[in-house]
């Protein structure tokens, strides 16, 4: 575990013993592990958009680029050399750790999208099969089964979860009222895109299995920035990005298949074997893994519950700063078990999302990302993670009003 600085070893003293330790709305949040120094991100921006791509600490670009000068310098060699020392499963063995699973169920990937496509493919699904899905799915984790539904038969149901429904239960019994005996899967992911809610993965998964289907995760939004543990979740597929809330390298991915779903889930990349390199995967972007395993080993020293915890307090910090503003409305889950670090803004019709942004970065320096057209709404998403600081949250709200005055 790594020591905090005096300060935030202040702070944390000062919370502790709190019920409602970093959910408190408007609470402060601790001084960041990685203050936005060991970044790269230009000078004056308030970074708000890890959701989309996240900045790499440059403690993960050199950990990469180091690999790469050694390993260009005779690519055969040094790449036979890395796997000789075992260095070409690093980002493998400290992601299973990370996601509390067993490394002979994790296997890397390059994206979200391409183990989301992997645990499509790997299902085999026979025309008539069903996945059950929710209208809040984003394309990365949607293609694959619309994929499946156009060229091999298979159905998909999909159920709307209404704009401002934070009600766990209702939620997994509307999902409850669709399994039918031909769901084979259901497919979620662990946090929205579109409004940030938090999906109830565990009750989710234990709902499939009762009715004897598979529970797959899009977890594109919640590993790194929140506490995952798979086995906890209980699913059975859970596919990530290391470009996101980890900051790792882009073009970097993890994928979990559960031990006991590896006979009903089996990618072609991955028959062979789940290692990083192996005649079924070829060759991997190997100093891009190594810098994923160097930013999660540094989530790990940081201590995920206090990223976490951190985060939700700035991302409230900012609901409670604009929600009286009668231009907005907030669409993101109130603070509480649904909650996770991205706040979702609907804008008053008059506004356009995409312009609002703009400004947001021309005017203010506040980068932030216009919703999605396919979710069919007229909001801008903030993203709040560990480099971020109280005076992004204080940019944002200010740089909010005056693009929204009047
Ligand atoms: C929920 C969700 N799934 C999938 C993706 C796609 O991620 P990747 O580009 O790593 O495939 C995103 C990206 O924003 C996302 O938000």
């Amino acid at each position: 575990m790594h020591a905090p600085s005096p300060d935030r070893r202040h702070f944390l003293h000062a919370v502790a013993g709190s019920a409602a330790l970093g959910l408190l709305p408007g609470a402060a949040a601790a001084e960041p592990a990685a203050p936005p120094s060991e970044f790269l991100l230009a000078p004056g921006v308030a970074y708000l958009n890890t959701g989309t791509i996240g900045p790499c600490r440059r403690a993960t670009l050199e950990a990469a680029e180091r690999a790469w000068v050694t390993l260009e310098a005779n690519p055969v060699a040094h790449y036979g050399r890395f796997a000789g020392e075992a260095l070409i499963e690093d980002a493998r063995t400290v992601a299973a750790r990370f996601l509390g699973c067993d490394l002979d169920e994790l296997a890397v990937t390059t994206s979200t999208t391409s183990g989301m496509n992997a645990i499509a493919e790997g299902l085999r699904l026979a025309p008539g099969d069903r996945v059950l899905l929710t209208d809040q799915e984003h394309a990365g984790g949607l293609h694959c089964w619309q994929y499946l539904a156009r060229h091999h038969g298979v159905l998909l149901d999909v159920v709307n979860i209404p704009r401002g429904e934070f009600d766990a239960g209702a939620i997994v019994d509307a999902m409850a009222r669709r399994i039918g005996p031909a769901t084979r899967v259901v497919s979620v992911s662990h946090v929205f895109s579109s409004t940030g809610l938090r999906m109830p993965i565990a009750e989710l998964s234990a709902l499939a299995h009762a009715r004897g289907a598979l529970c797959v995760v899009d977890g594109a939004q919640a590993v790194g920035a929140v506490r995952v543990n798979v086995r906890e979740l209980g699913c059975d597929a859970y596919a990530t990005s290391g470009h996101k809330w980890l900051m790792g390298p882009k073009g970097t991915g993890l994928l979990y298949i559960a031990r006991e779903a590896q006979a009903r889930i089996r990618p072609m990349a991955f028959e062979a074997t789940y290692a990083t390199y192996s005649a079924s995967s070829g060759v991997v972007n190997l100093p891009g893994l190594l810098g994923l395993a160097e930013a999660i080993r540094f989530l790990e020293r940081a201590g995920m519950p206090e990223v976490e915890r951190r985060n939700l307090a700035l991302r409230h910090a900012l609901a409670e700063r604009v929600r009286a503003m009668r231009q907005l409305t907030i669409v993101s889950p109130p603070a509480g078990a649904l909650a996770s670090p991205l706040l979702t803004l609907l804008l008053a019709e008059r506004f356009d999302r995409s312009a609002v942004s703009r400004a947001l970065l021309e005017r203010h320096g506040v980068a932030i990302r216009a919703t999605h057209p396919e979710f069919g709404f007229n909001g801008i998403r903030f993203s709040f993670h560990e480099f971020n600081t109280d005076g992004d949250v204080e940019r944002a709200a200010v740089a909010l009003r005056a693009e929204l005055a009047g």
